[in-house]
């Protein structure tokens, strides 16, 4: 009882992920695509069990004398023809709503938007999380690099801001999928897939990732963050900047480790480009693929043991004493 109040508290609480939701013209376009094919399915349904009832009842075996076999029907026209037809008349229906459909969910992000003027995003899908370059935006290079929270401005009644993402992965098969937003597409080792972002609500969205790509495929997790342009272009302006130097607190012991060799704090000798990007990671809310919250605590029992947290990610423990944990968090926390 208490697990289904706090599962109701936490489902009151948390944004929606529900395609029934949809917040983009893409997404509204799929639902109309689930919803219409539900009714051709339930008229299907709702017919041959009708059918089917109707002869259970009709035709039963009844407690009057034994009339014999009833007429046998060997092979009729009619019906040959229209148990053909029919169904094939409903998938060539089914087709060409789905196929308006591809085209919508591919052109309608885009309809009235200025694609010079675009924001670019390369996604960079990894065992569990995801790289986001940001490239352009505004014919502007951008030049940064973050993780797991994807910022994006929101569309306005006189301008259309289309987001567009260049899915890439560095390991295996990963997929993008914010359902409020758009359809999920895959980000394939060797191959460059595209996807465009567009709402004009803005707000937290959430997403995950939507194809098997390990043991932590169900905590990569992902958030898109849309805020009015004004805002983005704020957050924009603090993520270019390189890392603050740290005041009162000493990076040494961060910058003497091997952590330096897998993550990057631009301003830093730290270059590492394989696990996140840490510039201004206390700008993110959450950690680990969005899976926990970002504060001290966590951040602690993260550099302590990342497996605890997160079992086979890629980041071992390190066997640090207290006191290199302590200094190496108290320097994470001021890359704001
Ligand atoms: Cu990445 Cu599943």
């Amino acid at each position: 009882m208490r697990t289904c109040v706090l599962l109701a508290e936490y489902a009151a609480d948390a944004p929606s992920v529900s395609i029934f939701d949809p917040a983009s013209p893409a997404a509204r376009s799929i639902v109309d695509l689930a919803l219409l094919s539900l009714a051709v399915a339930a008229l299907i349904f709702i017919i041959v069990e009708g059918v089917l009832l109707y002869s259970v009842s009709r035709f039963r075996r009844r407690h009057t004398p034994n009339s014999g076999e009833p007429p046998q029907v060997y092979g009729s026209m009619p019906i040959e023809v229209a148990w053909t037809a029919a169904p094939a008349i409903v998938v060539f229906f089914l087709i060409l709503v789905m196929t308006r459909t591809l085209w919508e969910v591919k052109a309608a992000p885009v309809a009235g938007a200025d694609l010079d003027q675009a924001l670019e995003i390369t996604v960079i899908g990894r065992q569990w999380w995801w790289e986001l370059r940001y490239d352009r935006y505004q014919g502007q290079s951008l030049g940064f690099i973050t993780a797991g929270e994807l910022h994006m401005p929101a569309s306005t009644d006189g301008q259309v801001r289309a987001v567009k993402l260049i899915l890439e992965s560095a390991d295996v098969c990963h997929s993008f999928w914010a359902p409020r937003l758009a359809g999920k597409v895959d980000l394939i080792p060797g191959r460059t897939n595209e996807l465009w972002l567009q709402t004009d609500e803005p707000g937290l969205y959430l997403g995950q990732c939507a194809e098997y790509c390990g043991t932590q495929h169900a905590n990569m997790l992902l958030r898109v963050v849309v805020e009015p342009a004004a805002e983005f272009e704020q957050w924009i302006e603090k993520q270019k900047q390189p890392a603050a130097a740290p005041s009162g607190s000493d990076s040494s012991v961060f910058l003497g480790q091997t952590c330096v060799n897998c993550h990057r704090v631009r301003g830093t000798p730290a270059q590492g480009t394989y696990a996140p990007d840490l510039t201004h990671l206390m700008s993110r809310d959450t950690l680990a693929s969005c899976i926990i919250d970002n504060n001290r605590e966590n951040l602690e029992r993260w550099v302590h043991d990342p497996n605890a947290i997160k079992p086979g990610c890629l980041m071992p423990a390190f066997g640090l004493d207290a006191a290199q944990e302590k200094a190496i968090v108290d320097y994470l926390l001021t890359l704001e």
